[in-house]
């Protein structure tokens, strides 16, 4: 089996490094503090949330998991919301009394396809009222003070924007604020939006958890981690080019695994030694695999957006400079603040200080080597189209 693992959070063995951050996580909630974590994204939040949450519950702390990602509605989050509190059941009928106090909603048992038992929820009214939601808020609490003390994380917090006209970040702010038994985590990956959420004054949220910020793992730790786990399947690598793997993917965590998951499926069964060549086609190799979604996502973009992706290849460092709008043809400093916009809230770009990054390295390779094919006439690139299934920038 392949020894590197990007599909699930990492675990066991495949876990390494993190302890400071991981006694930090703990420690806050322990301590009766709620927490912001947050990174770019595939740094590794939820797998190190998992890791600190195994150890709280250790200690006593229920500590409940929702990941906000699909919410588009407030029924969607109530729905979420309740599913996560009912996967921390020991009695359902507990449960349920805790509930039969909410007024738009009945909780339901039903079977499922495969004959199990499934908690959902039947709606006395066609949609969801905001004191239902708020009442939701507050099971946390009222589960607490049944004994044990209740952790909530939100993953992927910042989508709670998705619910803005509903105004629920200033209902779970101040509900949260007046609870006592059971604290917050929130988990974010765009981290422009969440930083914003936190540290800005006129935010709900401003001011309201300690904030920790990861970075990518220590280099001696990966390289140690891929040495071993090659050694386990009698393949050898040299230091040197698990920095060259290292660098090849920004030392971003996941795709450290998915470089080297490919290069593993690529010696087997019969190469042992890994090189330069073998990690390099293999870079190609996924980027190819990925690049009719590659294809599909970046022929969505405006074409400001794609020239500004081609621009971030090159550089992101002040790119509303005259120089750099010029340089790239980005014309119209307030167009290029709506397509960097864009390109943030899409989870395609990321912004550190005033530079603007690529998120991904392979569609970073895929826009900068596939997208400008011909590369000469690239900078008076106007339109799109495809030639040879690639993306191409045409005058
Ligand atoms: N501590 C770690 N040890 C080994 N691998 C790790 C570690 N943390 C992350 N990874 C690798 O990165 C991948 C993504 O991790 P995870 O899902 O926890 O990141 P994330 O920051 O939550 O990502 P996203 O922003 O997509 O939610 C894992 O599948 C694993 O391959
Ligand atoms: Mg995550």
């Amino acid at each position: 089996m392949n020894p590197f693992n990007y599909i699930s959070i990492a675990e066991g063995d495949n876990f390494y490094d993190r302890v400071e951050e991981t006694k930090r996580v703990v420690d806050t909630l322990k301590g009766g503090n709620n927490l912001v974590l947050f990174s770019p994204r595939r740094y590794g939040k939820t797998s190190l949330v998992f890791r600190a949450m195994q150890q709280l519950e250790k200690q006593g702390i229920i500590c409940v998991y929702l990941d906000l990602t699909p919410i588009y509605s407030l029924e969607s989050f109530a729905e979420l919301y309740l599913q996560a509190l009912y996967q921390k059941q020991t009695v359902f009928e507990r449960f349920v009394k805790m509930l039969s106090d909410l007024k738009d909603i009945r909780p339901k048992m039903t079977f499922n396809e495969f004959g199990k038992l499934e908690f959902g929820i039947d709606y006395i009214e066609p949609t969801i009222s905001i004191s239902t939601v708020s009442e939701i808020i507050d099971l946390p609490e009222k589960m607490a003070k049944e004994g044990k003390r209740v952790v909530v994380v939100m993953d992927e917090f910042q989508e709670i924007r998705k619910l803005a006209k509903f105004n629920i970040e200033a209902l779970l702010r101040s509900k949260i604020q007046l609870q006592h038994h059971a604290n917050y985590l929130f988990l974010g990956s765009k981290t422009h939006i969440i930083q914003d959420m936190f540290l800005a004054q006129n935010r709900p949220f401003y001011n309201s958890a300690a904030t920790l910020q990861i970075s990518t793992l220590p280099e001696k730790d990966t390289i140690e981690f891929i040495i071993s786990k090659f050694k386990s399947s009698n393949i050898t690598i040299s230091e040197e080019l698990c920095r060259h793997i290292i660098a090849r993917v920004e030392n971003i965590p996941y795709y450290i695994q998915l470089l080297c998951a490919e290069i593993w499926q690529y010696m087997m069964p019969d190469l042992n030694e890994v090189n330069q060549d073998i990690i390099d086609e293999c870079f190609i190799r996924v980027v190819e695999s990925k690049s009719d979604y590659y294809f599909e996502r970046t022929d969505r973009l405006s074409q400001l957006q794609k020239r500004l992706l081609l621009a971030l290849t090159e550089s992101g460092e002040n790119i509303f400079s005259g120089k750099y709008m010029k340089k790239n043809r980005l014309l119209g400093a307030s167009s290029l603040q709506k397509a960097v916009a864009v390109l943030l809230d899409e989870g395609i770009v990321d912004k550190k200080e005033s530079t603007y990054s690529f998120c991904n390295p392979f569609y970073k390779y895929y826009i900068r080597y596939y997208a400008s094919e011909r590369n000469a006439s690239r900078r008076n690139a106007i339109n799109t189209k495809i030639e040879d299934g690639k993306f191409v920038i045409e005058n």
